[in-house]
């Protein structure tokens, strides 16, 4: 089986744990933060996806959110988030997916997003483009910031960084943007930028779990993924992520820089 074909049915194996346990009644850890939170489904999840890669290719690496794993000095790291938007899982909202890339040396060449839900399969593969359940999908044509819909995410701090967020949702509705966003799940918002639902998007700091598999998917939708100032993030290394359909990221990068365009 090829990586692609593994990491789909990796992808919709969790997806059917996501549906096992969604509204049931779970009990909820907590990890970093209060509001950091931890479930039955995210860890089996992880446990299902990791255990069918292994028999598949045992001699690659795991970086994935809830468990470490062994370095094995292979090219090939798989990044996985078992469960992404615990906060909405574990309220009964049904907004949240897995999301799972296959990195080789630094540059990720498989991602795969599958919101279960919804029966949404996203995925993408370097040099081949990106598609939602099997059909091609294209980012936005917005092309203004006053016809995007731009969405954010807040990070689990409650200081600095979640004042900063504020201040730039501030600047962003002072630039009159159509609307703003919050789903709670990162994986999904990259997913809609890539398929055209909306224009962009910014975190002040997102995993590599959170956003290595969306990023790929973006970037062969025809969109861009870079740091705060424009630079080029690694999918490795957590980051500020602006994500867009590309014609509006200077002016998103101008907005969270707070330059005149
Ligand atoms: C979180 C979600 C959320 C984002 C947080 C992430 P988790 O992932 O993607 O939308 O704002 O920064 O940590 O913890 O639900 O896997
Ligand atoms: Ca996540
Ligand atoms: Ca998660």
């Amino acid at each position: 089986m090829n990586y692609l074909t593994v990491a789909i049915k990796a992808a919709k194996q969790a997806g059917k744990i996501h549906k096992k346990y969604f509204n049931t009644d779970l009990k909820v850890e907590t990890k970093s933060t209060p509001f950091d939170l931890l479930t039955i489904a995210d860890k089996e999840a992880e446990k299902s996806i990791v255990n069918l890669i292994k028999k598949y290719f045992p001699e690659h690496n795991f970086l994935a959110e809830e468990y470490t794993y062994d370095k094995t000095g292979s090219e090939y790291t798989w990044i996985i988030d078992p469960l992404d938007g615990t906060n909405n899982f574990a309220s009964g909202m049904p907004i949240f997916a897995v999301s799972i890339a296959l990195m080789k040396n630094n540059e990720v060449i498989v991602g795969v997003i599958y919101d279960a839900m919804r029966n949404e399969l996203f995925f993408a593969e370097k040099g081949c483009g990106a598609f939602l359940n099997k059909k091609p999908i294209r980012v936005s044509s917005a092309g203004s910031l006053d016809k995007s819909l731009i969405i954010t995410g807040f990070y689990y701090s409650r200081g600095e960084e979640m004042i900063e967020t504020l201040d730039t949702i501030k600047r962003f509705f002072l630039k009159k943007i159509m609307g703003l966003r919050r789903l709670g799940a990162a994986s999904l918002d990259l997913c809609y930028i890539a398929c055209g639902r909306a224009s962009g998007f910014w975190e002040f700091e997102l995993s590599p779990w959170d956003f290595a598999a969306g990023k790929l998917l973006i970037e062969e939708a025809g969109g861009k993924v870079t740091g705060k100032r424009g630079e080029k993030i690694f999918s490795n290394e957590k980051s500020f992520v602006v994500a867009s359909d590309g014609k509006i990221h200077e002016q998103m990068l101008a907005v969270l820089n707070q330059r005149e365009e």
